[in-house]
């Protein structure tokens, strides 16, 4: 197991940084004023009659919908009455979540697509369209990660999560916005995360990927501003850790049990995503500690990134000792959760009651 130092000794390395502590409060107040200003983030859930007249017909692309957030988002769709094409690797799980869309009433279309294939995804939006006629949104919610020191992960582990993370959102924006452009108007939504601007230790070639797709997003909002498009629009969704099954299957190379506190419930985020698609806005922080946080790191990035690092580092070492494992970043795995929620809070807390 590889060691680390544990979280105590790191905190004597802030000691330096103890006379920007005044700056705590100012800041704090600073980001709970932005958040509560800016409507509370991410924006809530929509109401029944809300989400019926703004959804309901419309055409939404779901990638990595078998699981987690994409998921929860497919079924909220169906119950708006939207028709949802769902794509991820996994076909099976993929038709029960078109059973539950069709059940919630909305229309469901499966198309088996590893994101990291470019001529998948160009399918996957054929298909769409040959069923149901146009795509009016396009969420690129697929994604894996990879925990472990940067030299313990296997090379090939972090080029596997620059593949599907970073070029599956090309290949995915480039099918969605040439179909844009054909019909004059879409909607792209790609789920970043807290990590598009706030790295993490033991996850980087995850918080490159995440920065770059923020980077991707925000680049064609100036392409489409500049070509006059402006019925053509792409919003990045940017999470806190969320209890979904992505915990359970990351890559995991670190010697402990993956785990991260706090960590939200999956259901402000599904609600995020739906409402940026609806309401596309540049970047969309999910809930008050992504707001707060980034907010705090554009003040001062070098002590909140020296904060974000300690505290995620303090998790990972707090976690019982686990063998390396590949994950599902290549194939998916068998006997993992597959609902929207991971299980990974009630697992933490099992695994701290056994000690
Ligand atoms: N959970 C968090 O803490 C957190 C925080 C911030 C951002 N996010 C982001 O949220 C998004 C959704 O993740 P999640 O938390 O909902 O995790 P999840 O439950 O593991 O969902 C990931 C989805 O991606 C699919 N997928 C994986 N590799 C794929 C590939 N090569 N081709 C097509 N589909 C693939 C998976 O399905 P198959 O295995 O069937 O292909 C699954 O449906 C990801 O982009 C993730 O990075 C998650």
């Amino acid at each position: 197991m590889p060691s680390y130092p544990r979280p105590g000794s790191r905190l004597l390395s802030l000691l330096p940084l103890l006379p920007l502590a005044p700056l705590a409060a100012p800041l704090a107040v600073l980001a709970v004023g932005a958040f509560v200003l800016s409507g509370c983030g991410a924006g809530g859930g929509l109401s029944a009659e809300q989400g019926q007249r703004k959804v309901a017909g419309r055409v939404f692309v779901v990638t990595g919908a078998s699981s987690g957030l994409g998921r929860g988002v497919a079924v909220k769709l169906g119950g708006y009455g939207a028709s949802v094409v769902l794509a991820a690797r996994r076909g099976a799980v993929l038709e029960e979540v078109a059973a539950e869309v069709r059940a919630a009433g909305g229309q469901a279309l499966v198309v088996v697509t590893d994101v990291s294939d470019p001529e998948a995804v160009r399918r996957l939006a054929e298909e769409a369209v040959e069923r149901f006629g146009r795509i009016d949104v396009w969420v690129n919610n697929a994604g894996i990660g990879v925990i472990g020191r940067f030299e313990d992960v296997p090379v090939q582990d972090h080029v596997r999560v620059v593949d599907v993370n970073l070029k599956g959102v090309i290949y995915g924006s480039h099918a969605a916005l040439r179909q844009f452009r054909v019909q004059g108007h879409g909607v792209l939504v790609n789920v970043g995360s807290v990590e598009s601007r706030l790295p993490l230790p033991y996850q980087a070639s995850y918080a490159a990927t995440k920065h770059a797709i923020l980077g991707l997003g925000n680049a064609l909002r100036q392409e489409l501003r500049l070509a006059g498009q402006t019925r053509i629009q792409v919003a990045t969704v940017m999470p806190w850790g969320i209890d979904t099954p992505w915990w359970e299957v990351a890559g995991n190379y670190s010697g402990h049990s993956p785990r991260v506190r706090p960590m939200d419930g999956p259901e402000d985020t599904v609600d995020a995503v739906i409402h940026a698609a609806i309401w596309p806005r540049r970047e969309v922080p999910v809930g008050w500690k992504t707001e707060g946080s980034l907010l705090a790191h554009q003040v001062m990035p070098v002590l909140v990134e020296r904060m974000g690092a300690d505290a995620y580092h303090g998790n990972v070492v707090s976690g019982p000792p686990a063998p390396d494992r590949v994950g599902a970043i290549y194939e998916p795995m068998e006997g993992v959760p597959t609902g929207v929620e991971g299980g990974v809070r009630a697992r933490m807390a099992r695994e701290d009651a056994g000690r």
